[in-house]
């Protein structure tokens, strides 16, 4: 694995962290405080061209590669972590499996507007009781001729109410399982298709998270992506590629907040020295920029193995559960090294910390990132470590 980035990924690189650096960081604390989703910056993000990254030019996107992306996740989620996540989604969750998945006519309207970050794009697998049992879906879709008839309730959407479409997986056959789940692309406007609710939530505050209802929701057979009963394996699929995307969210969340705490360090006193004179306070500043580079290493060596078409599955699990677990402990880290003025919200690091809890639980919690981890080491198919 080349450690360098191309001139490429450096321009990507460049790109974003200017923009969240200008764009974003400037307005975080407040739409987190107004819990105010940001269309004017998510639209930015599209001229930019970082909405479908690894999507080809001629779909509306910008041709790069998975590092290219993991580096600028964590840029933006630097700046603020609910654009990370609403950028993540529409790439890796929507734009991916359309991609890989589409015909020419679903990626034409599904694809390329979104790609260009003209439309925004959701994926809608968990229900009430299909979280981590993502197989245990209830949401059917009957077939009546050419049309597919949606009904159910989809829960925990990221993007769910602004999007245009919806990638919705529902049951086309109760009786196949996990066989019998199919993927479909359903446009917002079609009858039957309703947004029921928003959720209030502890983090990433200007992210729209939403609950949907499917009643009698007429869904042309051509909008269903992939084959009957491919929907699962297309949406294990793609949760690979988004849980890179949640770790370098990660990273970029935990770099946050370590940047405060060093300038914090830096200028605070305490015992008529800077803080960052005490050994105590040196130790966690130095745990914290290890484990960051650690993880930012698992992460783009995840994205390493999918720009060259190998197995990436586990090591995106590993990168995500290691990455998500050290952006919990380097902002719990932060709040320590800020002290008192940590824990009021006229200082980030509250923020980052209250942004970061979210990364061990969406896209596949922690222990579901181990389940998978070991299921492959079991499997007897582990690379050396
Ligand atoms: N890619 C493609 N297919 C895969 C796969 C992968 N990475 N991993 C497994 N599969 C296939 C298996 O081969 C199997 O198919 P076959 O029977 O044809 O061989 C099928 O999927 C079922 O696999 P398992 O028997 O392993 O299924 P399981 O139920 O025992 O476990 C799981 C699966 C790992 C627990 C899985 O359900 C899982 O990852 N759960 C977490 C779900 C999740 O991450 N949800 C997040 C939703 S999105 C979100 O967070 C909101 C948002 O908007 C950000």
């Amino acid at each position: 694995m080349d450690l360098e980035l191309t001139d490429e990924q450096r321009m990507i690189q460049d790109v974003a962290r200017d923009f969240a650096e200008k764009e974003l960081r400037p307005i975080a604390g407040i739409i987190d405080r107004e819990a105010r989703f940001p269309r004017e910056t998510v639209r930015r993000m599209g001229e930019l061209g970082l909405m479908g990254i690894c999507v080809p030019e001629a779909w509306g996107g910008s041709g790069g590669d998975a590092v290219g992306y993991t580096v600028a996740v964590e840029e933006v989620s630097r700046g603020c972590a609910s654009h990370g996540v609403i950028m993540s989604v529409n790439n890796s969750l929507y734009c991916a499996p359309v991609w890989e998945r589409g015909t020419d006519e679903q990626k034409r309207r599904f694809l390329a507007p979104f790609a260009s970050g003209a439309k925004l794009g959701c994926f809608s697998l968990t229900e009430p009781e299909a979280g981590s049992d993502a197989t245990n879906q209830h949401t059917r879709a009957e077939r009546e001729g050419e049309i597919y008839v949606l009904n159910g309730r989809k829960i925990f959407v990221t993007n769910g109410r602004e999007a245009h479409a919806a990638l919705v997986f529902a049951q086309t056959d109760p009786d196949g399982a996990h066989h019998g789940i199919s993927a479909f692309l359903v446009e917002k406007g079609t009858p039957g298709f309703t947004v029921v609710k928003t959720e209030e939530k502890l983090g990433i505050r200007a992210s729209d998270t939403a609950e949907f209802l499917f009643e009698n929701c007429r869904v042309p057979v051509a909008d269903r992506l992939g084959d009957e009963g491919e929907g699962f394996k297309i949406a294990l699929g793609s949760l690979d590629g988004g849980r890179i995307g949640i770790a370098a969210q990660a990273v970029g969340i935990a770099v946050a907040a370590y940047d405060a705490s060093l300038a914090y360090a830096r200028e605070r006193k305490s015992f008529g020295v800077p803080i960052g004179e005490h050994q105590m306070v040196q130790w966690m500043l130095a745990d914290m920029a290890t484990a960051i580079e650690a993880a930012r290493l698992l992460t783009r060596r995840a994205a390493f193995l999918e720009d060259r078409g190998l197995p990436f599955g586990p090591e995106a699990s590993m990168a995500k559960l290691f990455a998500s677990e050290m952006a919990m402990r380097v902002t719990t880290d932060a709040i320590q090294v800020h002290g008192g003025y940590g824990f009021i919200t006229e200082y980030p690091v509250e923020r980052h910390f209250r942004d970061a809890k979210i990364t061990q639980l969406y896209e596949g919690t922690s222990q579901i990132q181990k389940l998978v981890i070991a299921r492959h080491l079991l499997g007897g198919q582990a690379q050396a470590a």
